[in-house]
């Protein structure tokens, strides 16, 4: 699939978060296209690690660096200049529920208008590409299972075509770029795809999400923050899993479709955090407090969906994707790279300002 991408240039959105950080590691490191890495450096950004990977294998020719923010048309339109991109993944964005439930306006602009911005100027571009260029470009719109809405336990999970029900302000500014993105193909025949994708986990991801934030609060001993009872219920995908989708459906997928990523992880929060505890006590023991006896029901999020479930049989039948990792083997691959990479997490949540003591809304 890797082959289908050498040589193109490639614009990626949000190339400084987890996700978008993982794709260009793996493009960098496998075939050789030229990457431009959009991203307007949030508090969950890090670009050391493609800096690390750039200098250690002498790959600077195919790499360049963007610094640019969504929101702003004319600097979304100068990046489009620059790159002059074959091939778009779209993936920023601001990703985290509880922020957007504390501040929702940073993820309407950036999420809905950022998205719109982009569709524009890529639109523009494209349109005015040679027959043959034009032929081959593709926009992929990186979305979340979450514009699904809450699932019920004994329903079947999310399909391409189950309809939006988005219940958080994320879900909702994820939802409306999706909806751009859709009628952009529609109206403009723009050549577009979406995936829609289950929690993902792994290396480098900002520790405020569920799984890096157990493993820092056990690690320092300090209470770990379930919300509610612990009964919703996740169905965790290894990024690694999901990059490997992305870059399927960016080489080989149908235009003006959706993909439906995820599956096989379906777990309660509490079955997650035990799980984290139970592996952490057999790496490194406790030396006080059992990491389990840690964890401290708090006051539930707001609207907090239910269930997410991904019937990813349509990705799997038609492009051949099958995730390599089980959600056990991938945990503890996760968590010995949080326990190795304190000084990441330390330097990480300095330079946000983010605290680690939150206790829930
Ligand atoms: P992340 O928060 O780690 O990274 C997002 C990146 O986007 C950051 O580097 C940020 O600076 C950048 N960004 C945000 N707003 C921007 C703007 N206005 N202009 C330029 N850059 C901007 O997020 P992630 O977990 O890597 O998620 C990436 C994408 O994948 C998002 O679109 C998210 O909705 C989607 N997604 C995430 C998950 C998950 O579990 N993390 C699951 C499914 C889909
Ligand atoms: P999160 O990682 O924020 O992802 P999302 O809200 O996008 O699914 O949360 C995953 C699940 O874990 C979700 O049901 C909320 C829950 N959660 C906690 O119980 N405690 C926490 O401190 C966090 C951050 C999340």
């Amino acid at each position: 699939m890797m082959e289908k991408l050498n040589g193109l240039k490639i614009l990626i959105t949000g190339g400084a978060g987890f996700i978008g950080g993982a794709v260009i590691r793996r493009l960098l490191t496998s075939g050789d296209s030229f990457i431009f890495n959009l991203d307007k450096i949030g508090y969950a950004s890090d670009i050391n690690e493609i800096h690390r990977i750039l200098n250690d294998n002498e790959l600077s020719n195919r790499y360049t660096f963007l610094k640019v923010d969504l929101k702003d048309m004319k600097e979304v339109e100068n990046a489009i200049k620059i790159s002059d991109p074959d091939l778009i993944i779209h993936l920023a964005a601001e990703s985290h529920v509880d922020r957007s439930i504390d501040s929702p306006s940073e993820f309407i602009l950036s999420n809905v208008l950022g998205t719109f911005n982009l569709l524009e100027a890529s639109r523009e571009h494209w349109s005015k590409l040679s027959k043959k260029r034009k032929e081959k470009f593709k926009f992929l719109h990186v979305s979340t299972d979450e514009v699904f809405g809450s699932l019920d336990v004994n329903k079947k999970g999310f399909h391409e075509s189950y309809p939006y029900d988005p219940r958080s302000p994320y879900s909702a500014s994820k939802a409306s770029s999706d909806h751009l993105v859709r009628s952009w193909f529609h109206t403009y025949k723009f050549p577009s795809m979406i995936t829609n994708c289950s929690n993902n986990f792994g290396p480098k991801q900002f520790p405020e999400k569920l799984i890096p934030l157990v493993i820092q609060k056990a690690l320092k001993g300090e209470d770990i923050p379930l919300y509610g009872d612990g009964s919703n219920v996740r169905d965790w995908l290894f990024v690694e899993d999901h990059v490997d989708a992305i870059l399927l459906v960016i080489s080989k997928g149908v235009i003006g479709q959706s993909y439906c990523v995820g599956g096989f992880g379906e777990k309660s929060n509490i079955e997650v955090v035990k799980m984290i505890c139970e592996i952490l006590e057999n790496l490194i023991p406790s030396q006080k407090v059992p990491y389990h006896n840690l964890i401290n029901k708090v006051k539930d999020r707001p609207g907090h969906d239910l269930r997410y479930s991904i019937d990813s049989s349509k990705i799997q039948s038609e492009l051949g994707w099958v995730p390599k990792h089980s959600f056990e083997s991938a945990l503890k691959k996760t968590i010995c790279w949080y326990i190795e990479n304190v000084d990441w997490c330390e330097q990480i949540l300095s330079q946000s300002g983010y605290e680690l003591d939150r206790k829930g809304i």
